[in-house]
């Protein structure tokens, strides 16, 4: 049953995806109505808008009027136990009187991790949990950083040679990885909230950091430009209907309409401010002055390093001194995914941190 357990929840997660954006700072959750007996899906629901309802109950909704005491429901999160913007599922869920729940993983909010699933219990309801665990926990990756630190979600992303530069001695950037990385790197800035960049990578390229791919969303750019030294021409400023957030201690400036300045003393004052106007996750592509100072202020969760088959020899490194004189003060690092992107290989890794 493990496996069929395992293809649903499948389409739960793909369910799900679908209403990333519409649903935060919420989790993406989908949940389906399962007939075990008769290896039939009855019915799908998923969370589609933040403050609506609930994907068990649009699940249960959509089942219609049947009897619910030998089906199963599949959620890739515990149902919620407590009184929200909506009703309890937990309680929908004992109400309608189910036979079992399988669920992917626990509510990462301590203050009621595993209270669904002990109430789902203690109803008499079979209670799965743990089916495609770190598929589900990826899913939610960002709602669990926001609901346990209050904290936008910060990947790095970095394109580097064979060994680790990101500019030639020349002063050469363009392109460091193929195409192939490139177009990835477009997908990847559709999926988030914000993008950074610093002035160094701003004044050197004049990118435009926009999402490319027609249809995607472009996310809120953020730009880090303390002194106020980058004028409003560079092609980041532009006015396409996003917000530019520019993290600067020079407010002596008139600042265009779509320009929302932030004072910030780090990035941990400057991340908390950036939550607050709904920016949930953050993808950094920087060079190396500010990619250093994130890792030693710690505030990055997750690299993604794509590595071009090329040598420079000299040129920027893609991080500078972190002040690491013996191997016991590294900064570490779990390595959670290698993909090949055509003559790239692209390496993900999380950040480890000793709370
Ligand atoms: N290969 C890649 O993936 C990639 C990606 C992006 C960029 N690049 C390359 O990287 C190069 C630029 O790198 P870079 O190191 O010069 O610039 P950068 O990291 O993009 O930005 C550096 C700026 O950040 C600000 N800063 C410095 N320390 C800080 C701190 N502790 N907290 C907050 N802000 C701080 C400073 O600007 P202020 O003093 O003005 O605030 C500094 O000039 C460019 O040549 C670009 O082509 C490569």
């Amino acid at each position: 049953m493990i496996k069929k357990y395992e293809e649903l929840m499948r389409i739960c997660l793909d369910e799900a995806l679908k209403y990333r954006f519409e649903v935060a700072p919420n989790p993406m959750v989908c949940a389906i109505v399962y007939d075990e007996a008769n290896d039939k899906i009855i019915s799908k629901g998923t969370h589609e808008k933040f403050g609506e309802n609930h994907a068990e109950r649009n699940a249960i909704l959509n089942a219609g009027d049947i009897d619910f005491s030998d089906k199963t429901l599949i959620v890739n999160l515990e149902p919620c136990s407590h009184q929200g913007k909506t009703p309890p599922c937990v309680d929908l869920i004992i109400e309608k009187g189910f036979k079992k729940v399988v669920i992917g993983t626990y509510d990462p909010n301590p203050l009621v991790c595993s209270q669904g699933t002990m109430k789902l219990k203690n109803s008499g309801i079979e209670v799965v949990v743990g089916i495609l665990e770190n598929e589900c926990i990826e899913l939610n990756k960002v709602f669990i950083k926001n609901v346990t630190k209050k904290m936008p979600y910060v990947t790095v992303k970095i394109a580097t040679t064979f060994d680790s530069k990101i500019v030639t001695a020349g002063g050469e950037s363009k392109w460091v990885t193929g195409e192939a990385s490139r177009d990835y790197v477009q997908k990847l800035r559709s999926q988030y909230f914000g993008i950074l960049s610093g002035s160094g990578t701003i004044l050197a390229d004049n990118p435009a950091l926009t999402c490319r791919i027609k249809g995607e969303r472009t996310p809120e750019r953020i730009i880090i430009d303390r002194h106020g030294k980058i004028s409003f021409d560079y092609e980041v400023f532009k006015d396409d209907g996003t917000r530019v957030f520019l993290a600067t201690n020079n407010l002596e400036r008139d600042f265009p309409t779509n320009v929302v300045p932030i004072e910030f003393a780090n990035f941990r004052d400057l991340f908390a401010k950036l939550y607050n106007n709904g920016i949930y996750s953050i993808l950094v592509e920087t060079g190396k002055t500010i990619l250093t100072a994130l890792i030693k202020q710690e505030m990055a969760d997750e690299i993604y390093k794509f590595v071009s088959p090329k040598i420079f020899g000299n040129g920027m490194d893609f991080v500078g001194n972190l002040n690491v004189f013996k191997i016991n003060e590294c900064y570490k690092l779990e390595f959670r995914k290698m993909e090949k992107v055509e003559d790239d290989i692209l390496i993900k890794a999380k950040f480890l941190y000793d709370e």
